[in-house]
């Protein structure tokens, strides 16, 4: 006789754990959100508008949010779900015929070395803001020579940095889903939003502010080209953690009572929001600045680059406000932190599910490994910056993401059938069956997401 008290155990790995997944569903929109709202959309995302002629930017960039990183972040969370398991483990289940197996594996494990290739260049980006997020507590504690150090590029000051950003992402992993990721999603996420309302409030304020915003929401139709929309497109994919794992992952520790298409566009509404709001600072500031007497443009009329402006204009706009500087230099930076942390968080549970899970290694221990190794190539790349640092951002960004994100698309289109993608989807919304998204979704992955990706790439 079967004992009432059971229920349906939950998958185990090969060390014999059982595996948790999100507490509820406001936990895995967080956490979810938390890993696509990151550097790129407080840092990237604006920099982008305001190197492709702005509000022309912003338009195509939510278009194409909408028409492909909302279906391929569905099938990404999908074939996470399904599988119950780590990205690689999830993607070898996916096809019935064997033949197909070595392919879904190989694309799995490309992805998880390019997230961590991401998280490595991730991490000295996040040190180098955690170093100017603590750099004004160090002036107002007197010591000047290390806000100085802090603030100053040298490989010393990248390594060092870049290696406390690590730590502070393993040590949240090594809490677990409920304990470490969820938890500091849902405590941070917030803390995000409220510093950035406080930001934008106070910018608007500034003498120069509405004619950024004015750069920032008023179109110009003739600067849109194949150039800007295939860094739209990059920009969305980065943005939404797709074409990497993250989000198969956090879709493996998602309720089967959840509704998936409901949840991702939940995520993806968080995360346009929170770039659209980044961009109101950002774009307003950058001519608070101008008003200021601050370059932001070179002689030749192009944007000076992506570092100088978050690291140079901005603490010199600071710098210009006065005593009122100290606090709001520390607000962004800290905001920034924040946004970087619970993205990273999600590139390293990746490598991390995988060693636990197809290696039986115990959480902690994967991690550690994977810091190390991540550690080690940060090292690399600070020494030869110049070439690995742009190159390393080049290829997992602009071509990896997006192709493993088509990958992904295809493979939840054409492998995993339409019976057991209904079934996944019945789960949470029993009437999928006969709804709209229903009716486009699966042969919109199958076809028109793949094609459209694909043109985008080819017509540059
Ligand atoms: N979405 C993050 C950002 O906008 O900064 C970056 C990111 C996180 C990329 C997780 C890839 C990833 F797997």
């Amino acid at each position: 006789m079967s004992d009432p008290t059971i229920t349906t155990p939950s998958p185990v790995d090969v060390t014999g754990e059982a595996r948790t997944g999100f507490s509820s569903r406001l936990g895995f929109v967080l956490a979810a959100a938390g890993s696509a709202v990151g550097l790129g959309n407080i840092w990237s995302y604006p920099t982008q508008v305001a190197e492709n002629g702005g509000a022309a930017f912003v338009l195509v960039y939510f278009i194409l949010t909408l028409m492909l990183a909302y279906p391929a972040l569905v099938a990404e969370l999908m074939i996470g779900r399904y599988g119950q398991s780590n990205p690689v483990s999830a993607l070898e289940k996916l096809p019935t015929n064997r033949l197909w197996q070595p392919v879904t594996r190989l694309s799995g494990f490309i992805a998880v070395l390019m997230i961590c290739l991401i998280f490595s260049f991730y991490s000295i980006v996040g040190g180098w803001i955690a170093g100017f997020a603590l750099a004004p507590l160090f002036s107002l504690a007197g010591l000047n020579d290390a806000a100085q150090w802090l603030e100053t590029f040298s490989p010393a000051r990248n390594l060092i940095l870049a290696a406390l950003f690590v730590v502070m992402t393993l040590s949240v992993v090594n809490g677990g889903i409920k304990n470490g990721i969820e938890r500091w999603s849902a405590r941070l996420m917030p803390l995000l939003l409220l510093l950035l309302l406080v930001l934008i409030a106070m910018v608007m304020t500034q003498k120069g502010a509405l004619t950024g915003l004015r750069h920032y929401l008023v179109p110009d139709f003739s600067l849109i080209n194949t150039t800007l929309a295939l860094n739209a497109l990059g920009q969305a994919f980065f943005s939404m953690s797709l074409g990497v794992g993250a989000m198969m992952v956090y879709g493996s520790y998602l309720n089967k009572s959840c509704n998936l298409p409901v949840v991702a566009f939940q995520v993806c509404l968080v995360d346009t929001g929170i770039a659209f709001l980044a961009g109101l600072l950002i774009i307003p500031a950058l001519f608070v600045a101008v008003d200021l007497g601050i370059t932001i443009y070179t002689p030749e009329g192009q944007l000076i680059n992506s570092d100088t402006l978050v690291f140079q204009v901005l603490p010199a706009l600071f710098n210009g406000l006065g005593t009122l500087g100290i606090p709001v230099a520390l607000a962004f930076f800290s905001l920034m932190t924040i946004a970087a942390l619970t993205s990273s968080i999600s590139m390293l549970e990746v490598p991390v599910s995988c060693l636990t899970e197809r290696a039986g290694m115990p959480r902690k221990k994967a991690g550690l490994l994977i810091c190390a190794g991540v550690c080690l190539v940060v090292a690399l790349i600070t020494v030869w910056f110049d070439p690995l640092f742009n190159g390393v951002i080049i290829l997992t960004t602009h071509y990896a993401q997006p192709l493993d994100g088509l990958l992904f698309c295809l493979f939840a289109g054409w492998l995993m059938g339409r019976n057991r993608k209904l079934n996944e989807l019945r789960q949470g919304w029993p009437e999928a069956e006969n709804s709209l998204f229903w009716a486009i979704w699966p042969w919109y992955i199958r076809l028109v997401c793949p094609a459209l990706i694909l043109m985008i790439f080819f017509m540059q």
